[in-house]
């Protein structure tokens, strides 16, 4: 074992992923057939591609990590799994031919064979065969699935429909529509079982160690991407394949620019720092964001803000619980910064007013959760109909990310002007409470202030 690395968690095996299949079949009509395609590789400049990353519904239902691959479920029908067949339905696969000259280049590729011995499907097939073996393999299928979001699997639902017309004047029965599958799915992996936690554990475990490691480095005079290079390293050092998000590295007022990537600027003495970075483990995501002052030390102002923001996170953390909504938790954070700016001087009155004109928004205008896992704004509806949050209930994990941006505007105070912070930490909410996956970051002054002295 190389020094300084973290145990990896075990990976899923294939037999939870033909469990997801059964159960999102078991959720369908027997005359159902779902279409399911995985990504395809993107072209980067030229002749060369961006890395490769599946498409997350595709991964949660079968663990596989090729381009160009297309799951087909059919529910009702007689797969090869454990149990009452009937009920688990029949997975099956089309993807990449093999090729040796291509995999020499390339890399293996699995092919038919590999799939179903190395993946568990029913069957495979070559792409090559997919027109053909679709249209067997879809008769009598009346009500398609698939993800209306892909325009590939809209134009496949539509081919089946158009071949299906013939059949239907014959009587027989023949796709007569498609609607979307992705609620389904999503309602799925909104829920993280055991082991999906263990890996998002993971995922937040490297992103922490990461943001340790950029707290350690940071000095004047280094450019924000050269911190980005700390947490980057940290994150391929420990087994991940990088960044679940583009990172961001924002000294100074650059931490106001909420998605600021470019991370081009010097990094000055007497500036905060904002670091929103995560890494990708399996897929699985961390979102971590610290602030921290460039030289070691926060001022009195910088510090009284870094308190607000940092009080009404902790509030919020606590109130992760089942029951409980991120619409509740929002709403809590709202009124603790109102009720900080009004104290801070750069909001006057009445907290129930400036919540009500909405005049904190200047300060703070995002929300303070999104689910995670998968992607890193996570799958999942918010709301259970338009007018009712969803209640968190157990194997939730979302992020909790407040924080404030004081504009350079004349009318604030000089010592408040370009102050940005947001803290965020990964959250999963368990029987009666929650627990925080990446606690060992630090986030009080104190400790913030002690990490960086030690370099
Ligand atoms: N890094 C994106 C987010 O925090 O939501
Ligand atoms: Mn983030
Ligand atoms: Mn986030």
């Amino acid at each position: 074992m190389l020094p300084d690395v973290l145990p990896r968690p075990d990976a899923i095996s294939p037999e939870v992923y033909r469990a997801r299949r059964a159960a999102l079949m078991r959720q369908l009509p027997a005359n159902a057939a779902v279409l399911l395609p995985g990504a395809s590789l993107v072209t980067r400049s030229h002749d060369s591609e961006f890395p490769f990353r599946q498409n997350s519904d595709f991964y949660y239902l079968t663990g596989i990590t090729e381009p160009d691959a297309l799951l087909v479920l059919l529910p009702g029908a007689k797969g090869s799994g454990e149990g009452d067949e009937d009920v688990n339905g029949e997975s099956i696969l089309f993807c990449q031919e093999r090729d040796p000259t291509l995999e020499a280049w390339t890399g293996r590729r699995l092919g038919a064979e590999g799939v179903v011995r190395e993946h568990g499907l029913d069957q495979a097939f070559e792409n090559g065969e997919r027109d053909e073996r679709l249209r067997e393999l879809l008769q009598g299928r009346e009500q398609l699935y698939v993800p209306l979001v892909s325009a590939d699997a809209v134009a496949l639902a539509e081919d089946a429909y158009q071949q299906a017309k013939a059949g239907q004047r014959r009587g027989q029965a023949a796709v007569r529509g498609w609607q979307d599958i992705s609620p389904l799915i999503h309602e799925m992996r909104l829920i993280k079982s055991a082991q999906e936690i263990e890996v998002l554990r993971h995922a937040a475990a490297i992103s922490a160690r990461a943001h340790c490691r950029a707290m350690r480095a940071a000095a004047p005079g280094l450019f924000e991407y050269q911190l980005q290079a700390e947490l980057e390293h940290e994150f391929m050092w420990q087994g991940g394949s990088g960044p679940a998000y583009s990172t961001i590295v924002g000294g100074g007022a650059n931490g106001c620019v909420l998605h600021y990537i470019e991370n081009s600027a010097v990094l000055k003495a007497g500036e905060l720092v904002l670091i929103d970075a995560g890494a990708e483990f399996d897929l699985y995501a961390g979102d971590i964001t610290r602030t921290f002052p460039v030289s070691g030390t926060f001022s009195a102002a910088q510090r009284a803000v870094y308190e607000v923001v940092l009080k009404a996170q902790a509030r919020a953390v606590a109130a992760v619980k089942p029951g409980n909504t991120l619409f509740d938790i929002h709403q809590g954070v709202v009124r603790d910064l109102t009720s900080g700016l009004i104290t801070l001087g750069l909001l006057e009155g009445d907290v129930d007013a400036r919540i009500e004109d909405e005049s904190y928004r200047r300060f703070y205008l995002h929300s303070t959760s999104h689910w995670l896992g998968l992607d890193v704004h996570d799958v999942g509806t918010y709301r259970l109909d338009p007018d009712t949050p969803r209640p968190l209930s157990p194997g939730m994990a979302l992020t909790v990310e407040p924080g404030l941006y004081i504009p350079t505007d004349d009318d604030i105070p000089a010592e408040y002007r370009g102050i940005a912070v947001r803290i965020e930490d990964d959250v999963v909410v368990t029987e009666s409470s929650h627990e925080v996956l990446t606690a060992d970051v630090p986030k009080q002054v104190a400790d913030i202030e002690a990490l960086m002295a030690k370099k």
